[in-house]
């Protein structure tokens, strides 16, 4: 990055990759997640810098091999490194029993342990001290995600700072019902309002998070209409922005075309002759709704007896934060339910569910992708939902039909082409299951040549984009890539070891 333009700096709670030990020596894999799929193609041999956890708590010594890793990638590494307590209290607890189900509507599976918002603004603190030592005036800070919002704070605060600094949102913002049993509410708020902008997903989001400030805060004000608006409070501006975040719907699309992912289209689908394929891809998490689309999977089958043999439904479980007590209830039930539908429909010749828990390398979920008939994405509230954007990527055919959940951030952009769901309403995933399978080759393509032109059209660098303009008066296009394009993704047996 050149020095008149300044830098892009990314900030969130994870770096891309995570950092392991194996058998003494350290290795790197991509991260999962969304955040990481959209935010990796932006910086990507741009030179900007990206700090975060790198995901290990053994040693606050990874500087080396963060570098290496980021010379392969085409931009910094930065580590922020926290200890297991801070493992405990601030991801596992604050984060992810407090924030992660309050912001999903399921205050049901909150644990509001008094004890982890101490955690959580320490750790707030150490990351604005990296953002304060790495930034210099001109940078861009963008801090992504729910692990994150005190960063202004503290570095106004603890370090005097005055870099702009702003903030996008990843999961959902919760309606003043659910955001007001938050024991620390207002100084949530407060702490947002301290960034120069706020992203959000899906106008519904930003609705909200205007309501809890009128719920919360007598003084605060909003004006204005349309894709930013703006909220004050004190002597404090605050941007509000609704930006839907995507993919890099062109490498989805060009890797999707290759030798090797048809080589695995071809080798899943020889497997299942004469065969629909239904498709879930999803994170082991309790938002993605995996127990409610079996049962409607079940009922499916149960009530359509012309789906059996006919269909197989491919469930792919990407392992996620499994220290937690219901990430790991979560997978027991989901177990369950696969042996009970499995047990119960199995015939010769035919498995109904063909379930994975892994994550699974790239071609081969490009693979499945581009040879699916059927994607099942019925989350019971999610922030965007990347995976049903990659589906329609790579779709090439143009056969796939979408099931999409009315309540992933997806559907407002989607809905046009999608069959939409309500994820609880079992007998009517079921009907869209069987309405899906009888869909005749002309509406797939119509309707699938509609989410792909969406999803060409509304890509990460049009997001990226949408948020320069607003929040900054600048363009990606003030961001070149350095000498060349730089290596597509952090290869993980390319990084060397540490
Ligand atoms: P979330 O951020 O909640 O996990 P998203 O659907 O937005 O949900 O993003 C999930 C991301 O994880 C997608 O970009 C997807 O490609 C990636 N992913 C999902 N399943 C796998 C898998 N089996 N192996 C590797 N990556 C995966
Ligand atoms: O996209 C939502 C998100 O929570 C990201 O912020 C996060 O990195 C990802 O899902 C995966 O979760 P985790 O970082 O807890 O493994």
């Amino acid at each position: 990055m050149n020095d008149r333009t300044g830098r892009l700096i990314v900030v969130s709670n994870r770096l891309p990759i995570v950092v392991e030990r194996e058998g003494g020596e350290w290795s790197a894999r991509p991260g999962s997640g969304g955040l990481v799929t959209a935010l990796a193609p932006i910086l990507r041999g741009r030179g900007g810098i990206w700090i975060g956890w790198p995901g290990t708590s053994e040693t606050p010594f990874l500087g080396d091999f963060l570098r290496r890793a980021g010379g392969e990638a085409g931009y910094d590494l930065r580590g922020v490194y926290l200890t297991a307590e801070e493992e405990r209290a601030f991801y596992l607890g604050f984060c992810n029993e407090i924030v992660w189900p309050l912001f999903h509507d399921l205050l049901d599976r909150c644990n509001m342990d008094p004890s982890y918002w101490a955690s959580y603004r320490a750790v707030n603190a150490r990351f604005a001290e990296v953002v304060r030592a790495s930034s210099e005036p001109g940078d861009i800070v963008w801090v992504h995600d729910y692990h994150l919002m005190g960063v202004a704070r503290e570095l106004r605060e603890g370090s005097g700072s005055s870099v702009p600094v702003h903030f996008f949102l990843h999961i959902p913002f919760p309606p003043p019902d659910i955001f007001l049993k938050l024991p620390w509410r207002r100084q949530v708020l407060e702490d947002l309002l301290r960034y120069d902008s706020i992203g959000f997903q899906t106008q519904r989001d930003r609705h909200n998070f205007t309501h809890c400030l009128q719920a919360l805060m007598d003084d605060a004000t909003v004006r204005g209409k349309g894709r930013v608006i703006t909220a004050t409070h004190g002597p404090r501006s605050v941007r509000l922005g609704v930006f839907p975040i995507s993919i890099d719907y062109d490498e989805f699309a060009r890797e999707s075309a290759t030798e090797a992912v048809a080589r695995h289209a071809w080798e899943i689908h020889s497997n299942l002759p004469e065969r629909q394929l239904i498709l879930g891809v999803d994170r082991l998490d309790y938002t993605k709704g995996i127990p409610h689309r079996l049962r409607a999977y079940r009922l499916a089958l149960e009530r359509h007896p012309d789906l059996i043999q006919k269909v197989s439904l491919v469930q792919v479980v990407v392992p996620s934060r499994e220290d937690i007590p219901e990430y790991r209830a979560l997978k027991a039930e989901i177990e369950g339910l696969v042996g009970e539908i499995n047990g119960r429909f199995t015939q010769h010749g035919w498995v109904p569910i063909q379930y994975m828990f892994r994550g699974l390398d790239r071609g081969r979920l490009l693979g499945y992708y581009r040879t699916a008939e059927i994607a099942l994405v019925t989350p019971l509230k999610d922030g965007m939902n990347l995976v049903a954007k990659e589906y329609c990527a790579c779709s090439l055919e143009e056969n796939g039909v979408l099931i999409l959940s009315e309540f992933a951030g997806a559907a407002a952009q989607m809905r046009g082409g999608a069959i939409l769901v309500n994820p609880y309403d079992t007998e009517g995933v079921g009907d869209a299951i069987h309405r899906a399978f009888r869909m005749d080759a002309d509406e797939r393509r119509a309707r699938m040549r509609r989410l792909r032109q969406t999803c060409r059209n509304q890509d990460i660098f049009w997001w990226v984009g949408s948020f320069l303009r607003a929040a900054v008066s600048r363009d990606l296009g003030d961001f070149p890539p350095r000498g060349g394009e730089g290596p597509s993704r952090i290869a993980p047996e390319a990084e060397g070891r540490g």
